[in-house]
């Protein structure tokens, strides 16, 4: 397999034998009737473009498509000759059915409270893209959005999408170097970004981190800071003292570099209001356009600009988000995931919208100021859907019932978890005491390549097994199969690929088609895509994800590459070797352990054991972001390699996990270096 891909052997062990029947509230409400979905399934069976085109309908467009899918492997193009606008559907759209319906429900981290009509989220949406026009950008231009959980995200993102700037939101818990490497692959002109954001009742220095990147990109000339105490605020007082001000003479220069740095309210102010309709006009984009870069871990230490288009990418984002959440006017949405994540993209911003949703948004921590934060808002808001990580309702489970038993949940009609597999305890957990035992739990699968959710019961139809993410949705052909491509049989793990294309999919990698080509596409041969996770399917047809088969893990539902923190690791000075597995934990999923070889020169004395480990800790945090600190970091005089120089992963991952090794050692090069390192173990142990 490529990229490393490994194997290894399935666990097939997990059986959970629980039936939950499909909704019959859901049934009775939902916005389609049972006949609508056998017939929606059907036709996603019989006729895929069919299916697809038919959804592509629900989208509003300046011109129509003239043909569905042009499809040369791993290459596609969906709604070929169709013109359309991302923010256009979610946002103008709606202005004639419901301009005064909330779009944006927000709390920030300390507490205040802002809501945005969508007939006010338009005007932010359109002043913004005029003010970016006016800094220069056109269409086909990348912007990176570097920016707190804050309803300025938000229209940061449709504000690009209206002037066809492709955006780049990285991720506000990534470092400056993290964020440079991001802006120059994408050779982005201009960030968004924030002076800081709030977590755990700290500050989250933004500009800082902008300004240390700001030097080394070449291609940045502007950068557009809201300032945090006035987000959420249509016109604050900033806005009014500035309000004379026409023109941008009051740039200054970011740090040490030639970036302009200009401030987001004076921005918009520089836009007269007559002119901010024509100024911020959507538009009409190419189906075809990108609409996205986000970037992704994979297996090598550079992390891959995934590449989303305009039109297939919302057809897959509104689809699912009908199908699986059947949100309604009357909903208050809540997605918990930080638009640095495509969960983010897709189920914050373009799905829910594109539905004309009231969506529910937070700033900051689950546990700031008290474990009953997230309990509060969804009593404060009345939230009637809630979808959010395995690893947080473990880490809620963890705090204890007494936190959500004293709040009033009864608004809650669904549940939704992604991201990870959950196991049957947390999944029960969340169904007794989240959903009060009446909510659906949908078990959504999907990833950043694949846009939107593929895998996820249907609740009006669906009955659940905790654990399983159910059936494929309509449109999807999605398998499980052997190295050779044949299907496995039922209940016998094997690879999780989808056979055709899909609208929403990845059009490449940003800069590097072939890498795209050989990642997903080269396993397999006729187009098949394979996620590079393992899975089964059980009698039922159900799939049950069984985790990643290559060196990618997923720490707390966050993607990260073994090869990203080693290079991390051995950009330290002391560095000579890294190696870097993943270990079962209980809350996060995986946790980091890392096996490091220092440079002969620095051989530690063991009294500067931890003072070494906490500096290769917080290099790595330095170097990509506090998501990615090792857990643990284990010091050796080797690593076990093969004979041909291979890094013996599975022994280290055997390691990390029991502390000894069993098995199969007979091609490892110098045996001793396992000895020492199970040594190392019983000392630590
Ligand atoms: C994993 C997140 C089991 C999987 C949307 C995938 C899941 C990776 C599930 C993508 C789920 C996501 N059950 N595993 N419901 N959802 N995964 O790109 O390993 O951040 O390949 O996208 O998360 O992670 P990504």
């Amino acid at each position: 397999m490529t990229e490393t891909a490994n194997p290894g052997t399935f666990d097939v062990t997990l059986r959970e034998n629980r039936v939950f029947p499909p909704s019959r509230s859901f049934a009775e409400k939902s916005a389609y009737s049972l006949s609508d979905l056998q017939r929606l399934r059907e036709l996603g069976a019989r006729d895929i473009e069919g299916y697809w085109a038919e959804a592509a309908r629900d989208l509003t467009w300046f011109q129509k498509w003239n043909r569905i899918l042009e499809w040369q492997p791993p290459f596609s193009k969906w709604f070929v000759g169709g013109r359309i606008n991302a923010s256009v559907n979610c946002l103008d759209r709606h202005l004639a059915t419901r301009p005064n319906q909330a779009a944006l429900i927000w709390e920030g981290e300390p507490g205040e409270c802002s809501t945005f009509t969508y007939a006010e989220l338009h005007r932010q949406v359109e002043n913004l893209t005029a003010g970016l026009r006016q800094l220069g950008l056109k269409a086909g231009d990348r912007v990176a959005i570097y920016m707190p959980m804050v309803p300025e995200a938000t229209v940061a993102m449709l504000a690009c999408a209206r002037g066809g700037f492709t955006h780049t939101v990285v991720f506000g818990g990534f470092s400056s170097e993290s964020l440079k490497d991001r802006i120059n692959d994408a050779e982005a002109k201009v960030v968004i970004t924030a002076d800081f954001g709030w977590r755990k009742g700290g500050r989250v220095q933004l500009l800082e981190q902008v300004a240390a990147a700001a030097s080394f990109c070449a291609t940045l000339t502007h950068a557009v800071v809201l300032q945090r105490e006035h987000a959420g605020q249509l016109t604050p007082q900033v806005r009014r003292s500035f309000q004379t001000r026409r023109d941008l003479s009051v740039l200054s220069s970011l740090g040490e570099s030639k970036v302009k740095k200009v401030d987001w309210h004076e921005l918009m102010a520089s836009i007269d209001p007559r002119e901010v309709s024509r100024l911020g006009r959507p538009e009409e984009l190419d189906s075809e356009h990108p609409l996205f870069i986000l970037y992704t871990s994979g297996t090598t230490g550079k992390p891959k600009g995934i590449v989303h288009s305009t039109g297939g990418y919302l057809v897959g984002a509104l689809r699912s988000t009908k199908l699986v959440f059947d949100l309604k006017p009357t909903d208050v949405y809540w997605c918990t995931a930080d638009i640095g994540w495509v969960t983010g993209h897709s189920y914050v911003v373009y799905g829910p919208l594109a539905v004309g949703a009231t969506v529910f948004m937070y700033e900051g921590a689950p546990t700031t100021p008290e474990n009953d934060r997230f309990w509060a808002m969804i009593e404060r808001h009345r939230v009637s859907i809630l979808y959010t990580a395995p690893t947080a309702i473990r880490a809620f489970m963890r705090l204890g019932d007494q936190f959500p038993q004293s709040r009033d949940l009864s608004s809650l009609r669904l549940l939704g978890t992604v991201g990870e597999p959950i196991n049957p305890g947390a999944w029960t957990w969340y169904h007794d005491q989240i959903g009060g035992g009446r909510c659906p739990i949908v078990d959504t699968f999907w990833q950043t390549e694949t846009g939107s959710i593929v895998i996820s019961p249907i609740p009006a139809e669906t009955a659940l097994k905790p654990g399983s993410a159910t059936r494929p949705l309509p449109g999807y052909d999605v398998e499980v199969v052997d190295r050779a491509g044949k299907l496995v049989p039922v209940g016998q793990g094997g690879y999780l690929v989808i056979r055709k294309p899909w609208p929403s999919m990845a059009r490449t990698i940003h800069g590097d088609p072939e890498r795209f080509k050989k990642t997903y596409f080269s396993d397999f041969e006729n187009g098949v895509y394979f996620t590079g996770d393992g899975a089964r399917k059980d009698a039922d047809g159900y799939i049950w994800c069984l985790g990643r088969v290559d060196d990618v893990l997923n720490v707390a539902g966050h993607r990260l590459g073994t090869m990203e923190v080693e290079s991390a690791l051995v950009s330290h000075p002391k560095v000579a070797e890294a190696a870097v597995v993943g270990r079962a934990d209980d809350i996060k999923g995986q946790g980091i352990v890392a096996f490091v070889t220092l440079k002969k020169e620095f051989s530690v004395a063991d009294r500067d054991l931890k003072s070494v480990q906490d500096e290769l800790r917080n290099h790595v945090v330095k170097e990509i972001g506090a998501i990615a600190r090792p857990d643990e970091i284990r010091l050796t005089d080797g690593l076990p390699k093969t004979r041909s120089g291979k890094i013996m992963r599975r022994l280290l991952r055997e390691l990390a996990t029991h502390g000894k090794v069993q098995g199969d050692v007979t091609t490892l090069e110098d045996l001793n270096v396992i000895a020492a390192l199970q040594q190392s173990s019983d000392d630590e142990g």
